[in-house]
């Protein structure tokens, strides 16, 4: 077989597609993963930047077509642009730009095709007229499937997970079936304009989910609504409350009901009462709308009182009942005596923990309203009687599971009687609903399909269960900040909830029933209906599907998520909807987790068996996949990256990367490329800085020759030495940010570590990954310093003054020998403006210290250091335009300037500087949109100038 590298094996424009990732991660509406929750779901656009750079070829792989360096630069430049639109949200379904980067992919295929006419087995391997299709046999929520799906590939979806499968089924399978297809429903068939419009893609599916989904809901209201009663504002209400006083003798919608847990007194002299464990007092704390509860105990009882403003007695407000920030310690609210972790576990065990209202969330008429609990309320939520409770049990110890402490081990303990009243409802009407939706597909579709689509519309009402349930479980919390909601799955564990809030599913405010549907039904417009998709229930390590295919996929990262575990929370409920429907995934009472690729150590005898059952399975796993791909492809792997692992205290190498690389080698890969990409939402503040560092690390693998040879250390490194500087030059001219680099250069050196079968020592032993990896590094470095040899004597100068002081005073004698090594001297270096001398210190001037009216063309002595310092002064004070302005007139040294950035960046992050790095980093990154600006800003004609009347 003939192989040419791919785009993904040299360069990638990163920043753009990490920009989009980041962004792609706070879209809340349209976005498919509004279907159904799934943890750890890559962005749509990492996914399709990925496959799009593993199946285009790269310039250089052509050089009869693009002979020089410049030549394959340029077309390299066209690629990105591609990449550089098709990864915007915006694009996700323009046609226009899919086409464009569909095309691309064939134009390399069919010349992949004609090059392998002669291979023995080109019929099957290489049809010009057909793509390869595509598998991801570890395919969670379906990004990766569904994205080579819009690229035109037919797609496969494989999880051994029932749940997964059925959300790959909803992106990948179900949309393409009955694309272009008019709804169904009663409804549209009686409107015209529908009847008449066209019906593209899932828009008519979408339709259809959206009649019967308003159905379902409305069903559910008829049968249950009288549990969720409005509640009345009396005058007594009203009484020192100004914001109720316009809704008395109304009866508001309720959003929430907040209850605290309770537990007897551990007081002797209370121990018949039942006392709150609430966490917080607080309502609201959002400025100039601020409420609390006030407890107001009378002897042995206590009600609740509601205040608005901010409390007097802030601190017991703040925290409620709760003794400390953390843990689980309270105190008693009616006798004061401290309430201890252990006590309210020991009542939880025996099913004593009991709960209470404590207030109300109504919609007010400019806004919500908060109010104390009255009796009819409580009443209402006493009298509901669930027919059916998922009495399943969970694995107390299982990953991020923090309920069990407290007496909870079934499934059916999460939710309080009222909601499983309407989850029970919910998945009823499922059964239901299908027979509806089968009525009126027989009316207006061939049978044929008609059973096949009744299924399809359900399988997303039954995805409503699990959006409810996702928001209707005793775990969910009230966020007093924002005055809405917590999902269960705010985070990806169960955690132990002591004031919970229950929603009304049938308020339209934030996690209810509706603001879910049309969430869901959003969800659709961003479904790809290119080829047909294919999603199926299969163990990663023992599949066959990638036999022939392109394989991208995203494994589970150790021990991060317990999938399994977690998604039984799911899988109970969907399991009463869907096991007539879909019975070979729901035989079992619970999702299959013995052979779940995930290191947890109560299932697996301990930590260290967890690790290896890990390490065994994935490398088997990944084994599968460098056996049956697709040779002329190389594989891509999506690695959670721990930012932890940056230090492990062992130079640069940290030990999950490490054994993660050593999986794929022994499995029989070589590593081709390591492209680090932010596809987390930065949490904390400091990961909102360009500087945060990538969340996952994209691997790309080819399988290694069978006849590889072995090589000695010395050809190891030399081999290095050779290839390792292009390959860096390569990523510069990408515009990697600097940040990216370290991280990205390990793939060209992995690359050549990897090509052997083992590089030996001097003694013979085989060099470890660990080894490989610091080798690499320390290549690295060099080549780096090497670039120092393009750069003019002062600016050799400044750079190794820096390295030592930074821009702090030296002394002036030091500075002066350092200048002698680097040819230059220091009164010269004053003469560039960069350095400040006097009374026997110097020290460099910082960007924001140099002058604004740097006119670099009279300036008799330019150096690359004053270029960059002065271009960061002017990207800070004048923005991109001012840098711009600058880069006009300095034409190609700006050119060599961006390698002094990328070097100080080096510097600074080994030194621990984090400020300076973000400055270099920054201007690395506003280069591209710098250099547009400057060489529009260089076409301009000049303006002519205005003369005065009288001249
Ligand atoms: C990181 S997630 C994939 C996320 C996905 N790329 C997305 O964007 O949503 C890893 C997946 O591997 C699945 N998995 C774990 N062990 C497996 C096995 N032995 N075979 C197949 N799938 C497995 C889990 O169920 C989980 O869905």
């Amino acid at each position: 077989m003939k192989l040419r590298k791919k785009l993904i094996e040299v360069a990638l424009p990163l920043e753009a597609i990490n920009i989009a990732s980041a962004r792609e991660k706070s879209i809340r509406h349209g976005h498919p993963s509004t279907l159904h929750l799934w943890w750890a779901r890559r962005p749509l656009a990492a996914a399709r930047a990925v496959i799009f750079a593993q199946m285009v070829d790269d310039p250089s792989a052509w050089p009869d077509l693009f002979p020089t360096v410049k030549a394959q630069e340029k077309e390299r430049k066209r690629l990105f642009k591609i990449i550089e639109d098709l990864v915007l949200w915006e694009n996700t379904t323009n046609e226009r730009v899919l086409e464009a980067a569909r095309q691309e992919i064939w134009q390399s295929w069919r010349r992949t095709c004609a090059e392998n006419a002669d291979h023995p087995r080109a019929k099957q391997l290489f049809n010009r007229n057909k793509l390869p299709a595509f598998h991801d046999p570890f395919a969670g929520g379906g990004a990766l499937p569904l994205e080579a799906q819009r690229l035109g590939l037919e797609s496969h979806a494989s999880d051994l997970n029932p749940v997964a499968v059925l959300i790959n089924k909803a992106m990948i399978e179900i949309p393409p079936k009955f694309a272009d297809r008019p709804p169904v429903n009663p409804e549209a068939r009686s409107k015209k304009d529908l009847i008449a419009r066209e019906w593209k893609g899932a828009q008519g599916l979408a339709e259809d989910v959206r009649y019967y989904g308003k159905w379902m809901h409305d069903e559910a209201e008829r049968r249950i609504g009288h549990l969720y009663p409005k509640v009345e504002i009396t005058a007594e209400m009203a009484i020192e409350r100004p914001d109720l006083k316009s809704c008395v003798g109304k009866r508001l919608t309720v959003i929430a009901w907040l209850w605290a847990r309770t537990v007897k007194s551990p007081n002797p002299a209370y121990a018949d009462v039942d006392v709150p464990l609430a966490s917080t007092f607080i309502l609201s704390s959002k400025a100039g709308k601020e409420a609390f509860i006030e407890p107001v105990v009378k002897g042995r009882n206590y009600t609740f009182a509601v205040h608005l403003g901010k409390p007097h007695q802030t601190d017991s407000a703040i925290n409620g009942t709760k003794l400390s920030g953390v843990g689980a310690d309270f105190r008693c609210l009616v006798s004061g005596v401290p309430i201890s972790a252990d006590y309210i576990r020991a009542e939880g065990k025996t099913g004593r923990i009991g709960e209470r209202m404590i207030a109300i969330v109504a919609e007010g008429e400019r806004g919500r309203v908060y109010l104390p609990p009255t009796p009819e309320q409580e009443s209402a939520a006493e009298c509901a009687s669930p027919v059916w409770k998922p009495e399943v049990e969970f694995a107390q110890q299982a990953l991020g599971f923090r309920v069990g402490n407290y007496g909870m081990s079934m499934w059916s303990h999460l939710f309080t009687p009222r909601q499983l009243v309407v989850l029970n409802t919910l998945s009823d009407l499922v059964g239901e609903g299908r027979a509806i939706v089968a009525k009126d597909t027989q009316a207006c579709r061939d049978a044929d399909d008609s059973s096949a689509y009744c299924d399809a519309v359900v399988t997303y009402l039954g995805f409503l269960i699990s959006q409810v349930a996702n928001h209707s479980a005793s775990v969910c919390g009230w966020n007093n900040a924002n005055t809405q909601m917590r999902s269960v799955f705010a985070r990806q564990a169960i955690s132990m909830v002591w004031d919970y809030a229950e929603s009304n599913p049938f308020s339209d405010s934030s996690g209810s029933y509706n603001n879910l549907y049309e969430r869901q039904v959003k969800g659709f417009t961003a479904l790809g209906f290119g080829p047909c998709g294919f999603a199926s229930q299969c163990d990663a390590n023992q599949q066959n599907i990638s036999s022939e295919k392109v394989v991208s996929t995203d494994p589970p990262y150790f021990d991060n998520i317990g999938y399994a575990d977690l998604s039984d929370f799911f899988y109970v409920w969907l399991r009463r909807a869907f096991r007539n429907i879909y019975p070979s995934l729901f035989t079992t009472l619970a999702v299959p987790k013995a052979e779940e690729l995930v290191a947890t150590p109560f299932r697996h005898g301990g930590k260290e068996a967890a690790g290896n059952f890990f390490l065994s399975g994935m490398t088997q796993a990944m084994h599968r996949i460098a056996e049956n791909s697709h040779e002329a492809f190389p594989v891509s792997v999506f690695y959670a990256f721990k930012q932890a692992e940056e230090d492990s205290g062992e130079g640069q190498t940290s030990t999950g990367w490490e054994t993660f690389i050593g999986a794929l080698i022994t499995a029989g890969f070589s590593v081709c490329g390591t492209w680090p990409m932010r596809t987390e939402k930065p949490g904390r503040t400091r990961e909102n800085d360009a500087n945060a560092l990538a969340s996952s690390i994209v691997l790309v693998c080819r399988k290694r020759p069978v006849n590889a040879l072995a090589a000695t250390r010395r050809e190891f490194v030399q081999a290095l030495e050779a290839e390792l500087a292009p390959a860096l030059r390569n990523l510069q001219e990408g515009n990697i940010a600097p940040v990216d680099l370290a991280q990205a250069a390990i793939g060209p050196g992995m690359a050549v570590y990897t090509r052997y079968a083992k590089v030996l020592d001097a003694e013979g032993n085989a060099l470890t990954v660990k080894q490989a990896l610091a080798l690499i590094n320390e290549k690295l470095d060099t080549v780096l310093a090497e670039q120092e040899g393009d750069f003019d004597a002062d600016t050799r100068w400044a750079l190794a003054w820096f390295e030592q002081s930074g821009f702090a005073e030296g002394e002036y004698g030091v500075a002066e020998t350092l200048s002698k090594a680097k040819n230059t001297s220091v009164q010269g270096m004053v003469d560039t403006g960069a350095v400040k001398s006097g009374a026997g210190k110097v020290r460099l001037l910082r960007p924001e210290e140099l002058p604004a009216d740097w006119a670099p063309e009279a300036n008799a002595r330019l150096t690359e250091w004053e270029i960059v310092h002065q271009l960061i002064r002017a990207l800070n004070t004048g923005g991109e335009m001012g840098a711009a302005e600058l880069v006009a007139k300095l034409g190609s040294r700006a050119d060599t300037a961006r390698e002094l950035a990328y070097r100080l960046y080096v510097l600074c992050e080994r030194k621990k500087r984090a400020q300076e790095a973000l400055a270099y980093n920054a201007l690395v990154q506003s280069w591209p949109e710098i250099q547009r600006l400057a060489s529009e800003a260089e076409s301009r004609p000049a303006q002519p100038q205005q003369t005065s009347m009288f001249n």
